[in-house]
């Protein structure tokens, strides 16, 4: 791997590009007019968890049925008592804003007949409030905002640049930097996969906005670039992580072995009345909560995951069976033509589910304005803990959170650009001590490690054992994969990897650090009570 020896400078550094990298750098290039935006992304433009988003986006539309308090508590109470609440309130209140500036991007959202917006239901949500388009709603987001970033004259748009680091001090001045320290961000080395080169990115701002890391197990919802990049990346640089114990598990991926990543039935279908049976046919909500399949998703989740383990089969059922076919259709034409390419009918079938990884609810610690521990760093979206989602994140807050975030942070920058300074000294990459005679093979066998690690014991049922066990064999796997880091050419299987391995240890540290259940979490040892 070659480094290059020239220094790429950019006013804003773009990392990710969805929804939370394309609304800021298109925020940003309408005010900074004469500033350079390069957003960098490790696939296509649009490949990310933004893209696959079913149910839509969740805001007080309709306030003569719904009103900002009850998004509000519908929040606080999935978020498990651990929410920030003035977070909450000020997400919730600029909702209708950030939405309205979505559709003005040219995001098309259903309509009913009258012309009004088809305002969809989720677990958790006491209102139907959620804006989608059909169940692809990610996907027109993509398109929409791909469009608007197309049209910037300053916004340059590099796919297949994958970001290996963060440059700090550590780089700059070539010593080694504490956690607690002052640190500042110059940018990222970003690997040009195409031209195999490391090249070198010096900025005045960063905008980490990688996305989750569900690639950490074996069943995800979430799309191959899901790596963790980013929080692995922060963590290195010395920023403030927390919450990453709250993984989400979605109650109802398609049970389709072999399918991977898993293909979502989105919430949204539940929310229309779709009846959770199990595998022989009966109904169990019930035993669980008032709710019943509207219940939030860590509930739902580890309600299905006690009826596997009790019953010892593989999924339950979502029955859709006694829905309006051509109204389900039309919501859902997605997923109506996935069942029907597997011989599922919803008309007469019931469909085969079970829970999967879906989202972390933890990360980058930001503040309201985006703004993480380090200087001239921003984060936005589901690379970050804002203190929206607490201990578990109330369904369709997800894509808000990413455009609320990204319009604070440059709000924020409105007020302080001017007064940052063009970074000095960035060292290009540093490629010496590399032998180039890795074996591809040993990566794969350490990602599908990592993934059996992190399912088999930091699941949704965890337990003092199972954790010390998952981190014992990581251990393992994080020294093998120093060694092969260190000495072998750079490719982005390498470095995801050692991403991977960076987050799932630190999921696994931070469930042995907590000591009580919520939301996401929970761990055997702690409430030994049935469900
Ligand atoms: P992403 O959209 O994941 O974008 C991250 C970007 O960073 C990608 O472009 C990726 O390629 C890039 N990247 C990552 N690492 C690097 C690197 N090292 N270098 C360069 N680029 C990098 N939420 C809702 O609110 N409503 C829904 O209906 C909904 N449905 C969902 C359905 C599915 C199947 C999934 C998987 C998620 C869903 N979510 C939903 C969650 C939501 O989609 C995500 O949390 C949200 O889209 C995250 O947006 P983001 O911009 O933070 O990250
Ligand atoms: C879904 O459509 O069920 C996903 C919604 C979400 O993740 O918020």
């Amino acid at each position: 791997m070659n480094a290059e020896k020239k220094i790429h400078k950019t006013d804003f550094l773009v990392i990710g590009s969805g929804i939370a990298g394309l609304s800021f750098a298109l925020k940003t290039a309408q005010h900074f007019k004469d500033s350079t935006i390069t957003i960098i992304t490790k696939n296509e433009k649009n490949e990310c968890n933004t893209k696959y988003a079913q149910g839509g986006i969740s805001t007080v539309w309709d306030k003569t049925v719904d009103s900002f308090e009850k998004h509000i508590e519908d929040t606080l109470i999935a978020g498990d008592g651990i929410c920030d609440e003035e977070i909450v309130k000020m997400v919730v209140e600029d909702a209708p804003d950030r939405l309205q500036e979505l559709i003005d991007w040219g995001t098309k959202f259903d309509k009913t007949k009258d012309g009004n917006y088809s305002l969809g239901r989720e677990g958790g949500h006491s209102q139907d409030r959620i804006l989608h388009h059909k169940d692809i709603t990610g996907a027109e987001i993509e398109r929409a905002l791909i469009e608007q970033v197309e049209k910037k004259e300053n916004i340059t748009f590099l796919t297949y640049h994958y970001a290996i680091d963060l440059i700090t001090e550590h780089q700059v001045k070539k010593l080694p930097i504490k956690r607690k320290e002052k640190i500042t961000c110059f940018g990222a080395y970003v690997l040009d996969e195409k031209k195999s080169i490391v090249k070198t990115f010096s900025a005045k701002v960063t905008m980490l906005a990688t996305g989750g890391n569900g690639q950490v197990y074996i069943t995800t919802t979430n799309p191959v670039v899901a790596t963790g990049d980013g929080i692995a990346m922060a963590y290195r640089a010395k920023a403030e992580i927390s919450d990453v114990e709250f993984i989400q598990f979605h109650p109802t991926a398609l049970f389709n072995p072999g399918e991977y990543p898993a293909f979502l039935i989105s919430e949204a279908v539940r929310g229309e009345g779709a009846i959770l049976r199990d595998y022989y046919g009966e109904r169990f909500m019930k035993k669980y909560d008032d709710r019943e399949e509207l219940a939030s998703r860590d509930i739902v989740a580890r309600a299905i995951d006690n009826e596997l383990k009790k019953s010892g089969t593989p999924h339950v059922y979502l029955d859709c069976t006694h829905l309006d076919y051509e109204a389900f259709k039309k919501h859902f034409p997605n997923i109506t033509e996935k069942c029907m390419s597997l011989g599922i009918d919803v008309r007469k079938d019931y469909i085969p589910v079970s829970p999967a990884q879906h989202y972390i609810c933890g990360g980058v610690n930001i503040n309201k304005k985006a703004k993480t521990s380090l200087k001239n760093l921003y984060a936005s979206g589901e690379v970050t803990r804002s203190g929206l989602h607490g201990a578990n994140r109330l369904a369709s807050n997800s894509l808000l959170e990413g455009l609320v975030f990204s319009h604070n942070a440059c709000e924020n920058l409105k007020k302080r650009f001017h007064k940052i300074k063009e970074p000095q000294n960035v060292p290009v990459w540093n490629d010496s001590g590399v032998v180039k005679n890795m074996e591809k093979i040993l990566i794969t066998h350490d990602r599908n490690e990592v993934k059996t690690i992190m399912s088999n014991y930091v699941g949704i049922v965890r337990s003092n054992e199972r954790l010390l066990r998952a981190e014992r064999r990581l251990r393992v796997l994080y020294e093998d994969n120093k060694r092969l880091y260190d000495h072998s050419e750079l490719s982005t299987d390498l470095c995801e990897l050692r991403n991977l391995i960076t987050t799932a240890y630190l999921i696994t540290q931070f469930s042995k650090n907590r000591k009580e259940n919520r939301g996401g979490f929970y761990s055997a040892d702690l409430i030994k009570k049935e469900l």
